[in-house]
């Protein structure tokens, strides 16, 4: 995203915001304990485009700092201890606020992502119950293994053995959303496999929300442009619309399937499915409109993030070939076993167990030292809802934004060592190669506290699947050989172009 303001207007807007600053602390008299300024938010619209590195720049002059801007102050932290205060210590003080919930409103509801207090607490209680059931693991493990599966065959399809370049990018945005959507709403999209048009439109309204909700993040008119539809708001309520005919068409037909055979409409293992029959338990706990907002939620959470950090995944492994192999190694040894026995695309999948997944160690390593570098939520920002004091010492106002910052915490030299930078698994084993999880005030990627991902098991199940079928039939290779790809400033941490592999066949 190009800055939207030029250089004399920042200068002029900055020395502003700071005669401002230094007027008020003139007036107030006794200065209080508040963050470092590090700079105002026209520094950060100057870098917008490399807004996450410009962030952990600052972060390594500054553990916490604020940002001024002509409303409230935007304060920032890497400091673990602070992170647990705002997460978990005094949780019910910091939450998503009234304007993060306004701008979201329209795609997101009254979902499980854009609410606090009670309205989350129930939504929680009710998906937590669901999500821990052995229905719903079995169901997606199984949705899970298909998709890998028909995506691979895709790769082996358009990459012509090792010969056409393939967009992973685009293919894990479309197999991601697929898989996500079965689980959610028991219905195939046909994004990967194009077989449907209505799921395909669906998909496309799906991804322009996306952006188009994010604007309003930038556009102080947003809200007059949306009472007058025009412009972003215009296309943003058009998109919107499309979405909710598809998701209301989809619930209604379920409805009608659940009045025709009540017995048989039990053995339904998808997410929108089992509400429905909780629904029956208690009529009038949810209606229609909850049914689509929660179910809508855990698409719009388990979609960019788990295609984004596959994709950050599958670039750092052609960056670093011998790590790709290592995981090729794991996965065969974990599966088939026998050396170079060519083995079916479904054979495969199906020995693709419980068990064999655990078993997956460097794996789990090498997609968690990703999300430590690319953490699909790179900076978390929540509102302070009343006066308080960090654990630092720092003092933050009702109102303040307060934001803790997984990608540059991923970063700092402080919390992993002179080799932060360095994508090194090897850093999350025990002596025997087991997995040793880190504190989720310090490895933040899932967020941490009452509100951690939800789905954090679902995406690791996913996201193993996914790489195993991969890894197992292919070697990757950028496509130009030492070629890189950026980011893009947005709420997840989004590849900024497609990313071209060569994928080449392991076996015959
Ligand atoms: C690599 C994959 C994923 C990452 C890195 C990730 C990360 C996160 C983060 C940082 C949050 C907190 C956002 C916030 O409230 O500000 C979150 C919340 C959530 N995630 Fe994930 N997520 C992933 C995949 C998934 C998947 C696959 C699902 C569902 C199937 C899911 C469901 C949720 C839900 C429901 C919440 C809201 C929890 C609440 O507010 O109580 N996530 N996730």
């Amino acid at each position: 995203m190009d800055s939207p303001v030029s250089q004399p207007t920042v200068v002029a807007l900055s020395l502003l915001l700071l005669a401002l600053y230094l007027a008020r602390r003139a007036l107030l008299g006794k200065r209080r304990n508040y963050p470092p300024v590090a700079g105002t938010m026209i520094h950060q619209l100057l870098n917008l485009r490399r807004l996450v590195d410009y962030q952990t720049e600052l972060s390594h002059r500054y553990r916490t700092f604020r940002m001024l801007t002509p409303t409230c102050n935007k304060v920032y932290t890497v400091d673990p201890a602070n992170v647990e205060y705002i997460l978990r210590t005094n949780f019910s003080n910091y939450g998503k606020g009234r304007t993060h919930h306004d701008v979201l409103q329209d795609l997101l509801g009254d979902g499980i992502f854009n609410v606090d207090g009670d309205k989350w607490r129930h939504q929680r209680k009710v998906a937590s119950f669901e999500f821990s059931t052995r229905v719903l693991r079995e169901y997606s493990t199984g949705v899970f293994r298909d998709t890998a599966a028909e995506l691979a065959g895709i790769v082996a399809a358009s990459g012509g053995g090792g010969e056409r370049a393939v967009d992973m990018h685009d293919l894990f945005m479309r197999s991601t959303l697929d898989s996500i959507f079965k689980i959610g709403f028991g219905v195939s999209l046909g994004g990967l496999s194009g077989s449907s048009q209505e799921g395909a439109a669906f998909a496309r309204a799906f991804d322009d929300a996306s952006e188009q909700v994010l604007c309003r993040f930038f556009d102080l008119l947003w809200k007059v442009k949306r009472v007058l539809n025009v412009s972003s708001e215009a296309a943003m309520k058009r998109s919107v619309r499309t979405i909710n005919d598809f998701v209301y068409a989809v619930i209604d037909k379920k409805i009608e399937q659940l009045g025709r055979d009540q017995h048989e409409f039990a053995k339904k293992e998808d997410i929108l499915s089992r509400f429905l029959l909780e629904r029956e338990k208690d009529p009038g706990c949810f209606d229609n409109k909850y049914l689509r907002d929660i179910t809508l939620n855990f698409v719009i959470a388990g979609r960019d993030t788990s295609a984004g950090t596959l994709s950050w995944f599958l670039y750092v492994l052609c960056r670093n070939q011998h790590i790709q192999d290592k995981i090729a190694r794991e996965v065969r040894e974990a599966t088939t076993g026998d050396g170079d026995r060519a083995v079916g695309i479904q054979e495969f999948t199906s020995c693709l167990t419980e068990g064999a997944i655990n078993s997956m160690q460097y794996l789990h390593a090498a997609l968690t030292e990703t999300l430590r570098l690319y953490p699909a939520v790179p900076i978390d920002v929540k509102r302070c809802f009343s006066d308080d004091t960090l654990p630092d010492g720092y003092e933050v106002k009702k109102g303040d934004m307060v934001t803790y910052q997984p990608y540059p915490m991923g970063r700092m030299k402080f919390l992993w060592g002179d080799d932060a930078e360095e994508f090194r698994p090897e850093r999350w084993l025990d002596d025997h190669g087991v997995f040793v999880p880190e504190s989720p005030f310090k490895f933040t990627a899932f967020q941490a506290g009452p509100r951690i991902c939800l789905g954090k098991e679902f995406a690791y199940r996913q996201m193993k699947i996914f790489a195993a079928v991969l890894l197992y039939l292919f070697r990757f290779e950028m496509w130009e050989r030492g070629s890189t790809v950026g980011y893009r400033t947005m709420l997840t941490l989004k590849m900024d172009g497609p990313l071209y592999v060569r994928a080449i066949p392991r076996r015959a």
